[in-house]
């Protein structure tokens, strides 16, 4: 199966430093084991988008508001990350849930997503806490239902599980955990009689991602912190190669 890696910047890179590691994510281009997407910070979009322009690699944003249009000071439109070329959008990163995104907004940015013709990256995972009392299932699904309530049937959509504890901690989900989740989520898109690719995402890095891509739900990986560096990126793509 060809697996997705998904590289989320963050607020990391300066716009010079992004276009430079877009170039080396260009170089290496997709693959038959591999498709890439870069997520750059959006005032980087365009440079990274131009070093990726021909190269198959896919130009990916980290947000988008619901609206396409209106007052509504410091936003991004969906309309306007399709302009520049954005083929996917991350919705629900547990990093803007843990500011106060509700399942509601995250399924109207999805909606909008699709309806701009992008590809939604919908992250979905629970807190420590959750974790703990024995929800992250209850947790997830309800997260995933609130988001295909606003999807037609045929939407595209790829989904990330990423726990939020092990994201940006430096502290990985096991592997025999994540295959639990990953079959979970699977279930409920089988049910919902819905395609759609299943990342996992929390502090993967060049040591642990053998790990995840050899199970079998595992559709590719989303990574922050590890795809802003150069050498760890080319490892993680050998891995994708094997
Ligand atoms: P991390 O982030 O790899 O730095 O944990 C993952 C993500 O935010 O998608």
């Amino acid at each position: 199966m060809r697996k997705l890696f998904f590289a989320n910047w963050k607020m990391y890179l300066s716009d010079a430093d992004a276009e430079a590691l877009a170039h080396v994510f260009a170089d290496r281009a997709p693959t038959a084991s591999a498709e890439l997407a870069a997520a750059p910070g959006f005032t980087a979009l365009e440079r990274v988008g131009r070093a990726l322009d021909g190269s198959g690699v896919a130009l990916g944003a980290q947000d988008a508001f619901w609206k396409d249009e209106g007052a509504f000071t410091g936003e991004v439109a969906p309309k306007q990350l399709a302009a520049l070329g954005v083929r996917y959008v991350i919705v629900g990163h547990s990093e803007r849930r843990a500011m106060g995104e509700t399942d509601d907004t995250v399924a109207r940015k999805a909606a909008l997503v699709v309806a701009d013709g992008m590809t939604p990256t919908l992250c979905v995972g629970e807190t420590k806490d959750e974790r703990d009392a024995g929800r992250r299932e209850a947790v997830v699904r309800a997260q995933l239902d609130a988001a295909l309530a606003a999807l037609a049937p045929d939407a595209p959509l790829v989904v990330a599980y990423e726990p939020r504890w092990a994201i940006g901690t430096g502290v990985p989900c096991r592997p025999e955990d994540v295959a639990v989740m990953h079959a979970m989520i699977r279930g409920v898109l089988e049910a919902a009689g819905r395609k759609a690719r299943i990342l996992y995402g929390g502090s993967v890095d060049p040591k642990n991602a053998a790990s995840y891509l050899a199970l079998e739900d595992v559709a590719g990986l989303l990574v922050g912190g590890a795809s802003t560096r150069k050498d760890d990126v080319l490892a993680m793509l050998d891995l994708f190669s094997e």
